[in-house]
């Protein structure tokens, strides 16, 4: 589609006003930004908000041709009042239409009725074709938005225009979400069992060196927080280019496992959009250990200055964490060579017990510019994203751990709290989001 080209341009002016888009942000002439669209819009500021927290934002900004049906703050206080963020997130998905609605085309759609495809069924956790909305110009004027099970009823109609960008992006108001029973449900990730949900996902591999090496600690006390994982896949870990793993010491080993994850949420969506250098756990804080992104349409790949390796699959995504299979093991430069530069030596700043000095060598170093010059001969195996496992909801609960992690759950779902919380610090969120991604 024509999306590509579009973003091209948009990324191109990000990247020349980065510190100036904080505040002025939107090209619109280039491509829209729903969260500009709606900021300075007070009856709409907690959808706003949720658009943010949940990074739906970034979803809706990657589509070229959007509606977006928003809910004001009454309404949506009462959607998000007993709904965990992953629920929340797939309601503003729903209410996300990947078409082109004005007032006018609303009232003349072909014999009155017509449905259309919602973000929610691109994620593939819709049942049958339950990311579909069915939208019917109803007796006495009224439009009705309805989810589109045989004979549901239209209790989200539009209210009112709220702003467009003619043929890309429509903002309209209506008076409630579309919901239908099985939206909401979606598993959790603090009720998960990682190491579970990994060899699940065919990550038995990685899973076992996190387990071995104690890191699914940090990665689990990290997902009460901000947790992007890059999983590699079982097939990664059969490349015949891969170094001898086994041959690390445990600090590098840890190194490397910190390596593929980021202290931040970062759905696919998001990391799509991310420019310049993504800090990782193992970073060192002066650039080491950082990673890249390239993209190109859907794809999204991770680049190591050394190598690249695309995103295969979301295995998990429930805001604060989610959980990315990729096609190949990340290899940081400064473990296994071709570093682009020296970066000063990390010394005992390092988080990594020293119990052995890093081995900087291990494969000849080559020029700073590395990265252009991939050497093929890994096979990318399982290209197409298969639906995730964590679509079961009936994993998540029998491993629900009691107590401590249940009880943030609890309080994270507490509704019109945490809401104002959130409406409050997601401000500062979009901007550290943004400020960490320079
Ligand atoms: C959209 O605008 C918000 C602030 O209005 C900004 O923080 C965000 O980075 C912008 N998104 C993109 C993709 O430019
Ligand atoms: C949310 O849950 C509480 C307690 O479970 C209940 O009292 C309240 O009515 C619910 N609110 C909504 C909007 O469903
Ligand atoms: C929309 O729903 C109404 C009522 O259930 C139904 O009569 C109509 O055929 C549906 N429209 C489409 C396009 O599926
Ligand atoms: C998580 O799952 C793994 C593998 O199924 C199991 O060995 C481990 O005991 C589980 N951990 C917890 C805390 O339930």
């Amino acid at each position: 589609m024509a999306a590509s080209h579009h973003h091209r341009g948009h990324f191109f002016l990000l990247a020349l006003s980065l510190a100036a888009s904080l505040a002025a942000a939107a090209d619109s002439s280039s491509t829209h930004n729903i969260t500009t669209v709606l900021d300075g819009r007070s009856e709409y500021t907690l959808y706003n908000s949720y658009l943010s927290e949940t990074k739906v934002c970034d979803e809706i900004n990657s589509e070229h041709t959007v509606t977006v049906l928003v809910l004001t703050n009454g309404a949506m206080s009462s959607l998000v009042a007993n709904l965990s963020l992953a629920d929340i997130k797939n309601a503003l998905r729903l209410l996300t239409l990947l078409d082109y609605f004005d007032e006018k085309k609303l009232h003349s759609l072909d014999s009155g009725s017509e449905l259309t495809t919602s973000l929610y069924q691109k994620t593939g956790q819709a049942a049958g074709n339950m990311g579909h909305v069915n939208i019917t110009d109803l007796r006495g004027g009224k439009v009705g938005f309805a989810p589109a099970a045989p004979g549901a009823k239209f209790q989200s109609t539009y209210t009112k225009r709220v702003d467009e960008e003619p043929s890309t992006l429509s903002v309209l108001e209506v008076s409630d979400p579309i919901t239908f029973p099985g939206l909401f449900g979606s598993p959790s990730a603090s009720s998960v069992n990682l190491t579970d949900l990994l060899e699940k996902a065919g990550c038995k591999q990685f899973a076992r060196l996190i387990v071995s090496s104690g890191v699914v600690k940090m990665y689990q006390a990290a997902m009460d927080k901000a947790l992007t994982l890059l999983a590699p896949n079982d097939d990664a870990f059969k490349a015949k280019d891969l170094p001898d793993l086994s041959k690390l010491s445990s600090a590098d080993l840890v190194t490397l496992l910190q390596y593929h994850a980021l202290p931040q949420y970062t759905p696919k969506s998001s990391l799509k959009v991310a420019k310049g250098d993504i800090p990782t756990l193992a970073s060192t804080g002066a650039g080491k250990y950082d990673l890249s992104v390239v993209s190109s349409g859907d794809d999204v790949s991770l680049d190591t200055g050394k190598d690249k390796s695309r995103v295969a699959s979301t295995v998990l995504d429930d805001t604060p964490t989610v959980i990315l299979t990729v096609d190949k093991v990340l290899l940081p430069p400064g473990l296994f060579g071709g570093a682009p530069s020296p970066a000063p030596a990390p010394g005992p700043a390092a988080d990594v017990p020293a119990s052995a000095p890093a081995p900087e060598t291990s494969a000849p170093a080559p020029s700073p510019k590395a990265a252009g010059k991939k050497k093929k001969k890994a096979k990318s195996p399982s290209h197409s994203p298969p639906a995730p496992p964590s679509d079961s909801p009936d994993m998540a609960p029998a491993d629900a751990p009691e107590g401590d992690a249940a009880d943030k759950v609890e309080s994270k779902k507490n509704g019109a709290a945490a809401a104002a919380a959130s409406f409050a610090a997601t401000g500062a969120c979009v901007a550290l989001a943004v400020a960490s991604f320079l």
